[in-house]
């Protein structure tokens, strides 16, 4: 069973950026298959670090759209994507150095990370957008 479902409530009515959250629950899905299944080290590796990297390039994207429209709260979500990416990082670094294992905690806190964060403060800048004509 997936461990995050998408549902209404996670759009923020823009469609490229609905498209990239749905692709990086997909990727947090897959490593929790990979997790339950208990594939290897090598796998779980190879599919921490698509995740991440794909998380880097979605961050990247959703700051330039925010940057390019004067979003008033730039700076703040900027910061946040910092602060999300460097735990994740740490977690990886934990997970490499084999001291911590990829548990269903570390999977229930990735689940809310994503899930708070797109439905706390990429929501909100849904209306911002939509009203400078982006969909
Ligand atoms: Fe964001
Ligand atoms: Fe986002």
């Amino acid at each position: 069973m997936a461990l995050i479902t998408w549902n209404d409530k996670l759009s923020v009515q823009i469609r490229q950026c609905d498209d990239e959250h749905k692709r990086l629950i997909e990727m947090v899905n897959q490593l929790h298959d990979a997790m339950k299944e208990g594939k290897g080290k090598q796998v779980i590796g190879d599919v921490l670090n698509g995740l991440i990297s794909y998380t880097k390039n979605h961050f990247a994207a959703e700051e330039q759209l925010l940057k390019s429209h004067g979003y008033p709260d730039y700076e703040k979500h900027k910061k946040e994507h910092n602060q999300l990416t460097l735990t994740v990082l740490d977690l990886q670094k934990g997970y490499e150095a084999g001291s911590a294992p990829l548990s269903q905690s570390v999977m229930n806190f990735l689940k809310d990370w994503l899930t708070n964060h797109i439905q706390g403060v990429d929501k909100v800048y849904g209306p911002y957008l939509n009203g400078k004509g982006v969909k």
